[in-house]
């Protein structure tokens, strides 16, 4: 077995794809329903996937990160450099910080401005923030901020994949692909 490859376990790696669908799928959707020109079923219908997923979001992050406390990695191959070791503990950190910012802020958002989470609402969980206007701003104000940092380090995490999977093709793509460790 080359150990360079096995990296990930099994949770961590599907963990990492299903969070990695979801945020792809809610960046596009954030920006589309609060944009012009939509059918109001089409905003409705998004609204309703945004805040729904979202919070399934909070407890899915939440999993991610108390598995990837009691589990962790592989070392990184001993063959790459000292900067990009720090590199990446340092986008990771920042992606997790950002994984959690995201889906508490748009809940706050939300329960703080007096709006529904269907799902929640369904399931007969209360809202856990008092309804403000003011709190309902600031977490919003947070929510857009924070999306742009996501966008800036998913960025950086992309380049560094696709570089190492299609350049260097030095093992690291292989630490968490395919979602299903083999052997
Ligand atoms: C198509 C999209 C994505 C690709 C190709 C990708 C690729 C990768 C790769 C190759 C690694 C392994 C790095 C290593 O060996 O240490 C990794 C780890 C990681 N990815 Fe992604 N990723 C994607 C999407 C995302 C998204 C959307 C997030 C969260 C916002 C994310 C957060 C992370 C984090 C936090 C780690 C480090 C895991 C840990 O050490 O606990 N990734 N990703
Ligand atoms: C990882 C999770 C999430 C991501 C990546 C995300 C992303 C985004 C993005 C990109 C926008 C557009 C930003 C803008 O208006 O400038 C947005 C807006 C919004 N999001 Fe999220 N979101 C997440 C979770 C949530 C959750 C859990 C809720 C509520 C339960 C929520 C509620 C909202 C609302 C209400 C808006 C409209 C902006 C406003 O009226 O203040 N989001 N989101």
């Amino acid at each position: 077995m080359d150990g360079r490859a096995r990296g990930y376990g099994t949770t961590a790696r599907l963990l990492h794809w299903l969070v990695a669908l979801l945020i792809l799928l809610m960046i596009p959707a954030g920006y589309l329903m609060t944009g012009e020109g939509l059918a109001r079923g089409t905003r409705d219908a998004l609204f309703l996937f945004h805040k729904n997923v979202g919070a399934a979001l909070i407890a899915v992050v939440a999993l991610r990160l108390v598995w990837r406390l009691t589990h962790p990695p592989a070392p990184l191959p001993a063959h790459l450099p000292a900067w990009q070791r720090r590199a990446a503990g340092l986008s990771h950190a920042g992606l997790y910080v950002l994984m959690v910012v995201m889906p508490l802020s748009g809940y706050v958002r939300v329960r703080a401005g007096g709006f529904p989470i269907e799902a929640l609402d369904r399931i007969g969980l209360p809202g856990l923030v008092p309804r403000s206007d003011a709190l309902a701003q600031a977490a919003s104000n947070l929510h857009a901020a924070a999306a742009w940092g996501l966008i800036a380090l998913l960025a950086l995490h992309l380049a560094a994949a696709a570089q190492h999977a299609l350049i260097h093709r030095d093992g690291i793509w292989q630490r968490i692909w395919p979602p299903i460790r083999r052997g």
